[in-house]
């Protein structure tokens, strides 16, 4: 049975909610599910942007053919040729085999490496602010590469003011029937999601982001239609805000998050009691994680919140505990930098982990890394916490 919601009176979500993937990317655990938004033009030629990941294929296919209602596609824009929406372009060139694909040409690049679909014919190859006119409405296409990979483009339809943002402007969690951002708390419920999601697929490439920013600044957008998570039709700048901060990688709020890592307990007495000596000096809202306990999309995601940012880890194998050395590999990974960063090491004999730390967090860019605490296996009366403690109380006043 169909389950799409109109947009406007001619654009209708034909996507589909899947609360039944653990983990997005086989890596990203989802609670909350994702949606996979696709929408359908009902213009004089009928458009459809992009498709879905198979895990939605039977829903989607029910609700283009309903909306569609008899009639033929035209268009099927591709934005994006990630599998997780174009995973059922195939069965749409089944149903509907006179569609037209839009793509670019890194597009038609990686259907030819996907699939082996013979498109002689059905393919429509669009470069920069080329523009389709579909009746009332015209898409203007505006490449994005690397947001988030290499093909990704954006399509903008002026009579509507709508952009199609493709992976931009999107978050995990699934849709619970509520569509646009003025039915929902974002900011109470999808933020935390909408960090993780951009931080983690997207935040590797903060400058490719800042130029889709600044080319959408040239155009006039009232709404914007992304590939995952819910429409906004209001309040835009409260998120274009967060993208500005994310792909400049500026902390979004003044404050410390303490990530440790601890075999028996000794390293989380200290972060513990270094946690206590900051509340202590005034410091609010202090996060703190079990890095053997958390995953590390959300250590990334409150990496890329938090001004201050606290490592505490036991030497291991003479080197780094493994699960903090993964966390500093995906902190480089994601490009984080710009923030001030606290080591605390721990370790019985051999205490290396602190200098091996340093050097990892050396590589990032414009860190600024404190002198680093050592902990002789377990927290002593001489243990420098209340220095440590009063740097930071003061530098977050
Ligand atoms: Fe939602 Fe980059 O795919």
């Amino acid at each position: 049975m169909q389950c799409t919601r109109n947009i406007t009176e001619d654009l209708v979500w034909v996507g589909g909610n899947d609360r039944r993937k653990a983990l997005f990317e086989n890596i990203f655990p989802i609670p909350r599910g994702v949606s996979y938004n696709s929408y359908v033009l009902l213009d004089e030629k009928t458009v459809l942007l992009d498709t879905v990941d198979d895990a939605v294929r039977g829903q989607f296919l029910e609700n283009v053919a309903g909306v569609l209602d008899g009639r033929k596609l035209d268009y099927l824009v591709v934005n994006h040729m990630e599998p997780d929406h174009c995973a059922v372009i195939g069965d749409i060139l089944l149903r509907y085999p006179e569609v037209q694909i839009v793509g670019n040409a890194k597009t038609f690049q990686m259907i030819g490496q996907f699939f082996e679909y013979d498109l002689s014919g059905n393919s429509v190859v669009v470069k920069e602010m080329d523009t389709l006119k579909t009746g009332k409405h015209e898409l203007t296409f505006v490449m994005a590469p690397m947001v988030h990979w290499p093909e990704a483009m954006v399509a903008y339809d002026a009579s509507t003011k709508t952009l199609f943002s493709a992976d931009a402007f999107g978050t995990f969690g699934a849709l619970n029937g509520n569509l646009f951002n003025d039915e929902i708390d974002f900011d109470r419920d999808w933020l935390d999601d909408a960090r993780r999601y951009y931080t983690n697929i997207v935040g590797k490439y903060g400058v490719q982001t800042q130029n889709l920013l600044k080319k959408a600044a040239t155009l006039d957008i009232q709404m914007i239609c992304p590939l995952h998570g819910p429409i906004w039709r209001s309040d835009l700048g409260y998120i274009l805000d967060k993208y500005t901060k994310w792909s400049t990688y500026e902390p979004e709020d003044k404050a410390v998050m303490i990530a440790y890592a601890s075999m028996y307990g000794n390293t989380e007495a200290a972060a513990n009691q270094l946690a206590n000596l900051l509340a202590q000096k005034g410091v609010q809202n202090i996060a703190m994680y079990d890095v053997s306990n958390t995953h590390v999309s959300t250590l990334i995601a409150e990496c890329f919140r938090c001004s201050h940012i606290v490592l505490a880890a036991p030497t291991y194998n003479g080197g780094i505990y493994p699960v903090m050395e993964n966390f500093l590999t995906d902190m480089k990974a994601l490009n984080v930098q710009k923030r001030t960063v606290a080591i605390l090491e721990n370790g019985t004999w051999a205490v290396t982990a602190g200098k091996q730390m340093r050097a990892m967090l050396e590589e990032m860019k414009e860190m600024e890394i404190m002198d680093t605490v050592t902990i002789k296996s377990a927290l002593h009366d001489d243990t420098p916490l209340e220095k440590l403690a009063e740097t930071i109380a003061t530098q977050l006043a």
